[in-house]
């Protein structure tokens, strides 16, 4: 009978090292032992993430996007982008952080992979500094 409780494997991560300087701030704000344990956590909150997106359950949530309005035809883009996938779309919110920075917060409801495609498409764009979605699988709650 094979054990089934999982085994741990060690594997090397490179990273520039502000990033690791920052990611050791991190650690120790958030009052993690080591790396390891803090980075354990934010996999497995990414796999949750992503879990969302899996199939053509339907999905309502927020895709919040920053992003420098002054980069060549970005807001354009950014704009045709949202006409492509209008129909899970229900309303977005444009702010002006900056004079150069906006922020949008897009409420969405439509199909998983519908929406997942709006924010891939916003994340390929240059000039998007972030894009950060919260979305609820409706279909299981
Ligand atoms: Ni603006």
């Amino acid at each position: 009978m094979k054990n089934k409780k999982s085994k741990l494997k060690r594997f090397g991560v490179s990273m520039d090292e502000k990033l690791l300087e920052k990611f050791d701030s991190y650690i120790e704000c958030k009052g993690y032992n080591n790396r390891s344990e803090a980075l354990r956590d934010l996999v497995r909150d990414a796999l949750i993430q992503h879990s969302w997106s899996k199939d053509d359950n339907i999905v309502a949530g927020n895709i919040m996007l920053y992003y420098n309005h002054h980069k060549r035809n970005l807001s354009e883009a950014i704009t045709t982008l949202q006409h492509d996938c209008f129909s899970v779309i229900v309303s977005t919110s444009h702010y002006h952080v900056t004079h150069e920075n906006c922020m949008e917060t897009i409420i969405v409801r439509g199909k998983a992979k519908d929406v997942q495609k709006l924010k891939d498409g916003l994340m390929s764009l240059k000039g998007v500094f972030y894009v950060k979605e919260v979305i609820v699988n409706i279909d299981q709650i």
